[in-house]
């Protein structure tokens, strides 16, 4: 077996696993050691080509990855009552985890989820701050109908949302995360959202655009239900993945529980992207909890982060990438 079939066994343990235990001394070390190289070795004022450098960078929503207590419950709910179709599954014994990769296409071209299960761990804490992931159907109705023949629980009934015309419903999955399902006629990926929520807007939309060259498609401020949401993506609303961060007035802290872990974003050029990350957590907050490189035994580089509120980010270069799907 050479070092290419082993590599995605190492990276999803490596991410899963290191996501768990928070930032080790070790990481967050590294972390200060690397601001204060950089302090030293750029100018006053940051280089405005490189924070320009996510506008210009190949970027993509990979998968966002969390972790479940029993794995083919799991694909068994995803696969019948969603229709996702199973890309690729491990089972490291050695390791005492497995994981799943679950979406609508192939990985080369669609957002998709992995899921982990680590042997002996039934379940986990989802915390107050994850919100969702969103599916879109052209009949949400239909939809929930067929989810309801296969078992699966409705928390929220098929209908248009409050004050508007788009029909949702909301469904849990066996381990508690929450779908929505969102009616749209046509779409270029049905898992084309994440829902998270952030305690100050206007820091979190800043930290996106700089750090990872996100941009804003919508916002919606509801002050009669006291929330304001903000949309960003690589591309039109309706043609691109979209993370989806939401406000409620007043909240500015939540509980991040141990089952959702991260998102992972494509880049050509990982070390560049730490590089504008590092400047961007120093003036906005968060901190780089994986310095750019290779993960050891492996190719694939990877530098990961989290944002002001915790939440974290894997940057995957898009080659090493494309190399572990082979
Ligand atoms: C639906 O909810 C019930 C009660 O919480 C739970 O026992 C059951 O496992 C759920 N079913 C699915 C498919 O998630």
């Amino acid at each position: 077996m050479g070092p290419r079939r082993i590599a995605p066994f190492l990276l999803s343990f490596f991410l899963t696993h290191t996501a768990f235990a928070g930032d080790t001394s070790r990481a967050s070390l590294e972390a200060i050691s690397s601001t204060s190289n950089m302090a030293e070795a750029t100018p006053v004022a940051p280089s405005s080509e490189l924070l320009e450098w996510p506008k210009k960078d190949k970027r993509r929503f990979l998968h966002a990855v969390y972790r479940v207590g029993d794995l083919d419950r799991t694909i068994e709910f995803y696969t019948e009552c969603f229709g996702m179709k199973l890309l690729r599954k491990r089972d490291v014994p050695e390791e005492k985890y497995a994981n799943a990769f679950l979406g609508f296409g192939p990985e080369e071209s669609h957002f998709v989820v992995e899921l982990t299960y680590n042997y002996g761990v039934t379940s986990y804490d989802i915390g107050t701050g994850f919100g969702h992931f969103a599916i879109a159907t052209p009949d949400v109705y239909k939809l929930v109908e067929h989810i309801r023949a296969k078992g699966g629980n409705i928390t929220r009934e098929p209908g248009p949302v409050k004050g508007g015309t788009t029909v949702i419903a909301f469904v849990k999955d066996p381990d508690g995360y929450v779908f929505a399902l969102i009616e749209r006629a046509s779409t270029h990926d049905p898992l084309y959202q994440v829902m998270l929520r952030v305690g100050d807007l206007e820091r979190s939309i800043k930290f996106y655009e700089k750090a990872l060259g996100l941009r804003v498609v919508k916002t919606v401020d509801k002050p009669e239900y006291k929330y304001t949401i903000a949309f960003l993506g690589y591309g039109e609303e309706h043609e691109t993945t979209l993370l989806e961060l939401t406000y409620n007035y007043g909240v500015t802290e939540y509980t991040k529980g141990n089952a959702y872990a991260q998102i992972a974003i494509g880049t050509d050029d990982v070390y560049k992207s730490a590089e504008v990350v590092n400047q961007v957590t120093n003036e906005l907050g968060g901190k780089i909890t994986r310095q750019a490189g290779p993960i050891p035994g492996i190719n694939t580089k990877i530098t990961s982060f989290l944002d002001p509120d915790g939440w974290k980010t894997v940057l995957v270069d898009n080659q090493d990438f494309l190399k572990e799907l082979e």
